[in-house]
């Protein structure tokens, strides 16, 4: 089989297609034909091992994936060949197969394709927790965005509009703020050329009430000085590559509430809760919400997908297709 192999870190142009072996499932493990692999951030941070958790070279890139099940191992029970799932990996996802336990398998749901299936899992759970679980958000509240027009952004945009916020989708560009009135967004601020905590104030008059932030940098400190009093701030992520340190008497003075979240723990944390969000997520995928996804490339693309992620240029989704 093809695979996107990382043999030594780097960028995404280190990045090599090699043929392997097809994998086999051991105990407890299920083989599945890869028909779908999105690309997410964290994908080229593993690449360049600058991601939490390193990864010992050689290994396949790829993070997250739909497909059909080849076949199983022993004492594997909730899936059977031929059935169709989406899987979360973390390596392994950028090639025509792959091997997972079990438990890393969910069935797709209702309605959804392939390329849909692969690219909503990571992006809209991370989404509606930090929206519902962490945010607390509510009908009416105004909800900023940052880094809108992103997988985890347009996410964001759409569940939050689905729920009855008012969003505020902010973004490096006009046109990327256009996308995400697309989605519903009620305003858009292009941040990199307006003042950021003056145009949320100027829009909502007392503050933003959520504001979710996969992006980091200086805009996390102009994001909470423009909140609401006891407006929720919801740490994402840091695409930007900065870890924003902020000054606590803002913190004290606005009543603000900063929380963090990150998928993983909150599954390790709140396996509860976070069947409930994935309840709630089918139920909206049910009345019609897909994924933004912007393009399909072939699987000896993942290096320019990767960099197209990496370059701020890439809208919404990104996902590989191996079946080409
Ligand atoms: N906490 C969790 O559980 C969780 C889950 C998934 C992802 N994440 C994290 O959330 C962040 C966003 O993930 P994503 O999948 O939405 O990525 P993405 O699709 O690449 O979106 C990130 C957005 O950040 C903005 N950005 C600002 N400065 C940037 C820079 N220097 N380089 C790249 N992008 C920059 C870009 O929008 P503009 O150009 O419009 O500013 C881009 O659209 C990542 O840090 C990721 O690791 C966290």
């Amino acid at each position: 089989m093809r695979a996107i192999r990382c043999e030594a870190y780097g960028g995404p142009e280190s990045l090599t297609v090699r043929d392997l072996p097809d994998p086999t499932a051991g105990p407890g493990q299920v083989v599945v034909r890869v028909e779908a692999a999105a690309v997410n951030y964290p994908d080229g941070l593993v690449v360049a091992n600058r991601y939490q958790v390193s990864v010992p070279t050689p290994f396949t890139a790829g993070s997250e994936f739909a497909g059909t099940v080849l076949s199983v191992g022993t004492g594997v029970h909730t899936v059977t060949p031929g059935d169709t799932v989406t899987g979360a990996s973390f390596t392994g996802a950028f090639a025509e197969q792959i091997v997972v336990p079990e438990t890393a398998l969910a069935p797709i749901p209702d309605g959804l394709s392939m390329i849909d299936a692969a690219a909503f899992g990571v992006t809209y759970r991370t989404a509606y927790h930090a929206l519902v679980t962490i945010g607390e958000m509510r009908t009416g509240d105004w909800v900023v965005v940052l880094g809108a027009a992103g997988g985890v952004g347009t996410a964001c945009v759409d569940i939050a509009t689905r729920l009855g916020g008012r969003v505020i989708a902010a973004a490096s560009s006009e046109e990327r703020v256009e996308l995400c009135r697309s989605l519903g967004a009620v305003e858009g601020i292009a941040y990199e050329k307006e003042n950021l905590k003056e145009r949320i104030k100027s829009i909502t008059g007392s503050g933003a009430d959520v504001v979710i932030d996969p992006v980091g940098g200086a805009y996390a400190e102009q994001a909470i000085r423009a909140t609401t009093w006891g407006g929720r701030y919801v740490c994402v992520g840091f695409a930007n590559g900065e870890i924003p340190r902020i000054p606590m008497n803002i913190v004290l003075l606005k009543g603000a509430i900063l929380r963090g979240f990150e998928i993983r723990t909150l599954a390790d944390h709140r396996p509860d809760v976070v069947a409930d969000g994935t309840a709630a997520i089918e139920r909206l995928i049910s009345e019609g919400m897909r994924p933004h996804v912007s393009g399909v490339f072939a699987l000896e693309d993942a290096p320019r997908a990767l960099a197209l992620m990496q370059n701020r240029a890439a809208h919404g989704k990104i996902v590989l297709d191996p079946t080409v």
